[in-house]
């Protein structure tokens, strides 16, 4: 595995074609390995991995000095799942002295986490944008656990004709339904066996759409008496939106996805879940 710390570095290394990158903010989980097969799978045969824990996409409150960070067990990972490189930008690498552009996600980055997290997605869109600008990946691939960020990306690349072809993949998950997360490692052993009852809020939510109930208040409400069962757990949002759009869905027919936010402690977790093609 080729390790590069500057875009000179990441030049020099790179292959003509079939390029498959994974961006990261490290302290890698099953979750960030499973996307590295779904590069493969998809027709990549030069894998490109980047730890970079972004300064722009944290708020002035949430936990950028206090987020994991393991980088030799992250090599060592990687080094087994086969990586051919992986990029290990500082700050100044990215963000130079003088730099001042960005990009500006759209409507889509406006609800749930993006009205909890002022400018998170526009943190998010300019350095992935930075990231496919270094890389120059043909393939591109994102958990669907971070479903909005899906979005954003999606709709970025679309709007500012980034050639790149982007894969979603579907959420790792602890045996318990758990969604894996690198600020999983934040939970107290008392935390981590409160924390799965927001997949279990989510999946009520999903229960009562596939029977029938298309009343995204009516829903909503499921989830959160599910969660309120639960002591120590604090709901941040719990919604039904549309995939798309992230506002409440047009028509219960077509896909229509569970999402929500809780704290458990100092710790915050999302979640979620596409319901397809749910019963009428
Ligand atoms: P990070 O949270 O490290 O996640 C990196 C990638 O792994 C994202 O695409 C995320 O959706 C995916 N991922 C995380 N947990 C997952 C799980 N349980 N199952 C499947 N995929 C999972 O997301 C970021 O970093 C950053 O915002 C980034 C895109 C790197 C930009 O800084």
């Amino acid at each position: 595995m080729i390790v590069a710390t500057t875009v000179e570095q990441v030049r020099a290394a790179l292959p003509a074609a079939n390029i498959g990158f994974i961006p990261t903010m490290g302290f890698l989980h099953e979750g960030h390995l499973s996307l590295i097969d779904a590069a493969r799978e998809t027709g990549a045969n030069f894998i490109a991995v980047s730890i970079f824990v972004n300064p722009k996409q944290f708020g002035p409150n949430e936990d950028l000095a206090s987020y994991p960070r393991d980088e030799a067990r992250d090599k060592a990972l990687l080094e087994t799942k086969n990586v051919d490189l992986l990029f290990l930008p500082t700050v100044d690498v990215m963000y130079p002295p003088g730099a001042q552009t960005a990009v500006s996600a759209g409507a889509v980055a406006k609800p749930l986490e993006g009205e909890r997290r002022p400018g998170h997605f526009d943190g998010v869109a300019t350095v992935v944008l930075k990231l496919f600008n270094i890389i120059q990946p043909d393939i591109a691939v994102f958990g669907r656990k971070d479903a909005q960020q899906c979005a954003v990306i999606d709709r970025m690349v679309r709007d500012l004709d980034v050639p790149v072809k982007l894969v979603f993949s579907d959420t790792a998950r602890e045996h318990d339904g758990l969604a894996m997360s690198s600020r999983n490692s934040y939970l107290s052993t008392d935390e981590r066996t409160i924390a799965p009852a927001l997949h279990r809020a989510l999946r009520a939510g999903e229960e009562a759409i596939t029977h029938g109930v298309h009343d995204v208040d009516a829903v909503e409400t499921v989830m959160r008496r599910m969660i309120e069962e639960t002591p120590g757990i604090e709901v941040d949002y719990l919604a039904v939106v549309d995939p798309e759009t992230f506002l409440a869905p047009v028509d219960f027919r077509r896909e229509v996805l569970v999402a929500g936010a809780v704290r458990v402690g100092r710790t915050r977790l999302i979640d979620n879940i596409r319901v397809q093609r749910p019963r009428s």
